[in-house]
């Protein structure tokens, strides 16, 4: 085992805690951990051939344990994103997660995905499996949910993610990864001169304890236009109501229609020129710009999780979508099989 390695071998919650390598055959490298199903590193090069990280996380498992932001890298689950109050209503019985974000439900609950330990399968050098069992009742969701999620680093440069889960019992489920990423490297600062294009006309616009309410807004117009490429930081501090109530960019975006094979987004690190693509089948994207980072932990390479060093793009369905009939169903019925994926590629801009 090396160094890397054993910062990571622990016995959590009495199950093997490890950190495992995928690489693919263009020197892409990856580090996924079972605990919360986690992606703890990404190394790509940029345009000089040099090799950045670009993804925020820790050197070892108890800065996992011990993170005040508990979410960075991990898969998201059972309910990806906020539940009002927690609470929603199948076939006439109401279900209580208890709020862990204010008045409302972030995430899963305290306890969602990212803090339990998966079981992992080795698939190959470049993709691994990983499974757990979210027991009936587990944070308040109805039934026992199976759920698989895969890593695997593909030949065209893409950090593949792949979800699968089924229930016993009618349940609602909306799972992402929550990577943070620093196109300039982990250790970079603040990402407000990444460029960002995001094909999307419209946004779900939320009220101060970030639940959507009322029709889709437009983005055009507003600095939540990113239909054309800009910055993150040109009007991040403009004043906009939409921008107080996320303190920043914090915003589920309503996916054009596509093609899987189409980019829903694409980011470009202004200092490497590392360009990432995100594809997803899923409906919306949550653009999070750090707001929340507030330098309590201490990250790999020793520097603080400072303000706004990190963006995520999760894809997803829409927050709340369990009480917001319009939005499109996060149901899931014995005998289905819910599936879906997010692609992060990675090349360099040109
Ligand atoms: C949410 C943020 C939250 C962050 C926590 C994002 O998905 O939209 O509001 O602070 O997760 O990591």
């Amino acid at each position: 085992m090396d160094k890397e390695q054993s910062s990571f071998a622990k016995s959590v919650q009495g199950k093997d805690v490890r950190l495992y390598t995928l690489s693919n055959e263009n020197g892409i490298r990856a580090t996924i951990t079972n605990y919360g199903a986690r992606l703890v590193s990404l190394f790509v090069p940029d345009f000089k051939g040099d090799t950045f990280d670009v993804s925020i996380g820790f050197d070892d498992i108890d800065g996992y344990l011990h993170s005040t932001q508990p979410y960075y890298g991990a898969t998201i689950g059972r309910f990806a994103n906020r539940i009002a109050e927690g609470k929603f209503t199948i076939d006439g019985v109401e279900y209580q997660v208890l709020p862990n974000n204010g008045n409302n439900a972030l995430h899963g609950g305290e306890n969602g995905f990212q803090s339990v330990v998966w079981d992992l399968e080795f698939v190959n050098c470049a993709a691994v499996k990983l499974s757990y069992h979210s027991k009936d009742l587990e944070e308040g969701f109805p039934g026992n949910l199976k759920v698989t999620v895969t890593f695997e680093l593909t030949s065209d440069d893409a950090l593949r993610i792949s979800y699968n889960a089924s229930t016993d019992k009618t349940t609602v489920v909306n799972l992402t990864n929550h990577a943070y990423f620093n196109l300039n490297g982990e250790s970079a600062g603040p990402v407000l001169n990444h460029v960002v294009q995001i094909n999307a006309d419209k946004y779900t616009p939320i009220n101060p304890s970030s639940i959507p309410f009322g029709p889709l807004a437009e983005v055009k117009g507003t600095p939540f236009d990113f239909t054309q490429p800009l910055t993150i930081g040109g009007r991040i501090e403009e004043k906009h109501e939409q921008l107080e109530n996320g303190k920043g960019y914090d915003h589920n975006y309503v996916l054009d229609s596509h093609d899987p094979q189409e980019a829903v987004a694409t980011i470009i690190g202004d200092q490497t020129q590392i360009k990432m693509e995100v594809f997803t089948d899923q409906p919306g994207l949550q653009f999070y710009t750090g707001n929340f980072m507030n330098s309590t932990n201490i990250m790999k390479g020793r520097h603080n999780d400072d303000f706004r060093t990190a963006f995520c793009m999760e894809t997803q369905h829409f927050p709340d979508s369990p009480n917001q009939p319009s939005y499109p169903t996060t149901l899931l019925k014995p005998g289905e099989i819910f599936q879906s994926f997010t692609s992060y590629r990675f090349s360099i801009n040109k």
